[in-house]
């Protein structure tokens, strides 16, 4: 790398700071791409196509079907919405065929609604499914079209460019972004380009930038998938947990529960590791027929509730048992914690026995709720048996109990904050 482009770079990542008290906590909403690709087939496939009516319909289950009263609020729109050509001031612009009433119209449905609305853009010279890119000298404009739509939320890819682009490019977008005065979230996903990992990835410098940043491949409809993006998020948590915070987060990609390739287990297993994992509850999925058990998951406050801790500590894998049994945790406020433990497992229910002590908790007396009930009394050696399905999770949030005499402000949460995780079927899985 020449001299020049290092002092650029330098440059720009001084005069950037993208603070705009935006994503506190994860993101949650609903975004097109795994679900809906690019379908651009209308003739034949009206219903899925991507479209204005698509995104408006979307907008419309989140309101209806509970989903913006649990914090579900983001409707994305990604690739494949654009025209191939920029209009005559080098706007990007609809496709007029599938958007006939414009962006801008579209951000004033979804926010008629008490919704946000993102949108999608590549670093680059095409998109990934080659529609107009973002080359350096169009980001300043693109930031503006996007503002003065109205919308809330920029998802900036990066196919078709290179590193020395892409470190250009995504600090200048997010300075581009703050200056036009709208807050706009911003997702960058520039690591998932260059390996996902210092030091090619500068995390200090992201943070300073975008909001949440795609860091690896991107999630099918499979379990596999979502093994393999688990695995590559655990093993490199060293680096990846501590970038985390509130108004930065690591994104593991979409929640595809309600599709095709999770079974009922796996789905809960996707949900619970999100939650652990501090990572966006972004959906893609079909809302308009989505089935209850798939719902019931998405909407379990349980799991939403330790997703969107307001401390924002992303969680670790604490265990790896030979046994193929795994245990994560993350830290929560108010001195409450929680736990995952996940099967591997492709046999049958599987008992793991094991004590808070050993893993890792400080000895003391404890509360434990899951499956709608709460467990006092656990002290941190008590012994004690999970079982836990293939594939499936069992999770737990965790709380010191309070002392005899006093009912602390800190218990009183808890009581608030009580939820059920696998309400659909209570104590089914785990027992103690
Ligand atoms: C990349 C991204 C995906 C999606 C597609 C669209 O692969 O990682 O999330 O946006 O491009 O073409």
């Amino acid at each position: 790398m020449g001299p020049l482009v290092t002092l650029l770079i330098g440059l720009v990542s001084l005069t950037v700071a993208l603070d705009n008290g935006l994503l506190k906590t994860p993101p949650m909403g609903w975004m097109a791409w795994e679900r809906f690709r690019c379908d651009i087939d209308c003739k034949d496939d009206p219903e899925n196509c991507i479209r204005e009516e698509l995104f408006r319909d979307m907008a419309n289950r989140l309101v209806e079907d509970g989903w913006k009263e649990l914090g579900y609020e983001y409707v994305i729109i990604d690739d494949c919405w654009m025209s191939m050509q920029r209009d005559n001031q080098g706007r990007l612009q609809p496709d007029a065929s599938r958007f006939p009433g414009g962006i801008a119209k579209l951000a004033e449905y979804v926010h008629d609604r008490g919704l946000k609305l993102g949108i999608y853009a590549d670093m680059g010279t095409q998109t990934c499914m080659g529609f107009p890119g973002t080359t350096l000298d169009k980001i300043e404009i693109d930031a503006q079209t996007f503002a003065s739509w109205g919308v809330d939320y920029l998802k900036f890819d990066g196919c078709n460019s290179n590193p020395v682009e892409q470190m250009l490019g995504y600090p200048l977008m997010s300075k581009a972004l703050n200056a036009t005065g709208r807050p706009i979230a911003y997702s960058c996903s520039w690591p998932a380009y260059v390996g996902g990992l210092p030091p090619n990835v500068n995390y200090s410098l992201l943070a300073d930038i975008c909001h949440l940043w795609r860091n690896y491949n991107d999630i099918q409809d499979s379990w596999d998938s979502v093994q393999n993006i688990i695995e590559w998020f655990s093993q490199n948590q060293d680096e990846l947990q501590p970038t985390a915070g509130p108004g930065r987060w690591n994104d593991p990609d979409m929640l595809i529960i309600g599709n095709f390739g999770l079974s009922l287990e796996q789905a809960r297993s996707q949900m619970a590791l999100w939650a652990i994992m501090a990572a966006p509850l972004i959906m893609s999925n079909n809302l308009r027929n989505l089935d209850n058990s798939a719902r019931a998951i998405l909407q379990n406050k349980a799991a939403i509730g330790i997703n969107q801790d307001p401390m924002g500590i992303q969680g670790r894998r604490l265990l790896q048992e030979t046994s193929h049994i795994e245990v994560y945790w993350r830290p929560l406020s108010y001195s409450a914690s929680a736990l995952v433990f996940l099967s591997r497992r492709t046999d049958m229910p599987f008992l793991y026995h094991t004590s808070l002590a050993k893993l890792h908790y400080d000895a003391g007396n404890y509360e434990v709720f899951f499956t709608g009930k709460t467990v006092a009394g656990l002290n941190a050696s008590t012994e004690f048996t999970v079982s836990i399905n293939p594939s499936g999770v069992v999770m737990w949030y965790i709380y010191p109990e309070p002392s005899k005499q006093t009912d602390t402000l800190d218990h009183q949460h808890y009581k608030a904050s009580r939820f059920s995780f696998h309400k659909a079927k209570p104590g089914r899985h785990a027992v103690l």
